[in-house]
């Protein structure tokens, strides 16, 4: 069996209610490949999501962009993973640049995150990516592969993976990895995983690419081998997401 086509949608901290009714709309009226073919998540803030679980077409999924590390309890400001599974919330996004650079989430937090919120029964869009610094000095596929065997240490329910490469200078700078960037990481994030985890885990785990997607360059992207998806910032938020969605036909 192939790997099905995933498109994510990663809202951020971004929309209103009236925003997001809009946004609903133009989504649940597009025409797109059916479920058997791309998987599509979108992932608005906290507040939003029962709301947009209700209202959001069904062949859609949601997905939170962050859960706590533990059980919940006494921590002021977060939101357990089993609330989301309480709320029937089946994806999260753990592992984000923004969240590692802004929050300091250590390769090693994300880990445990991911480890916590697989053991809860969420499906987790893992992110990894490196600096423009790390890019420059040559260390892209270092960078990468140690903050996948942080998670690697931790898990071993890769079916409820899927891994999202993202690198940090294509991030909302407008400046997307060429075709040719993209698979070569994707290519050794796949190795890594054939060498370090099995040869069933690298052919079965979705890599997608995160930064600066948008309609216009989805289409060669998503023709590179190794690139099962995406995970859209900016363009989720427009009626493109759609075009991105069918990037795959
Ligand atoms: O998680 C998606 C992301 O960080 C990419 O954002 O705005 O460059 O598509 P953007």
């Amino acid at each position: 069996m192939g790997r099905k086509f995933f498109v994510g949608g990663n809202w951020k901290c971004n929309g209103t209610s009236e925003e997001i009714k809009v946004l609903l709309s133009l989504l649940n009226a597009g025409q797109v490949p059916s479920g058997d073919v791309v998987e599509v998540v979108v992932s608005p803030p906290f507040l939003f999501l029962p709301s947009v679980k209700t209202t959001l077409r069904s062949d859609f999924q949601v997905a939170a962009q962050n859960c706590w590390v533990k059980k919940g309890g006494a921590f002021t400001g977060e939101i357990s993973a089993e609330m989301l599974v309480n709320l029937r919330i089946p994806w999260v996004i753990i592992g984000h640049s923004e969240r590692r650079a802004l929050f300091n989430e250590s390769n090693e937090f994300v880990g445990d995150k991911i480890a916590y919120a697989l053991s809860q029964g969420l499906k987790v869009i893992a992110c990894v990516g490196e600096s423009l610094e790390q890019r420059e000095s040559g260390s892209t596929i270092d960078v990468v592969a140690a903050q996948t065997k942080a998670i690697a240490d931790k898990i071993s329910k890769w079916s409820d993976v899927v891994l999202a490469y993202e690198p940090v200078w294509a991030i909302g700078t407008g400046k997307v990895a060429t075709p040719d960037q993209a698979q070569q990481v994707h290519s050794e994030l796949r190795n890594w995983l054939q060498k370090n985890i099995s040869a069933e885990v690298a052919s079965m785990t979705r890599i997608i690419y995160g930064g600066s997607v948008n309609g216009g360059n989805c289409k060669e992207l998503a023709a590179q081998p190794d690139v099962d998806g995406f995970l859209v910032g900016g363009a989720s938020l427009k009626a493109e997401f759609l075009d991105i969605i069918k990037a795959v036909e």
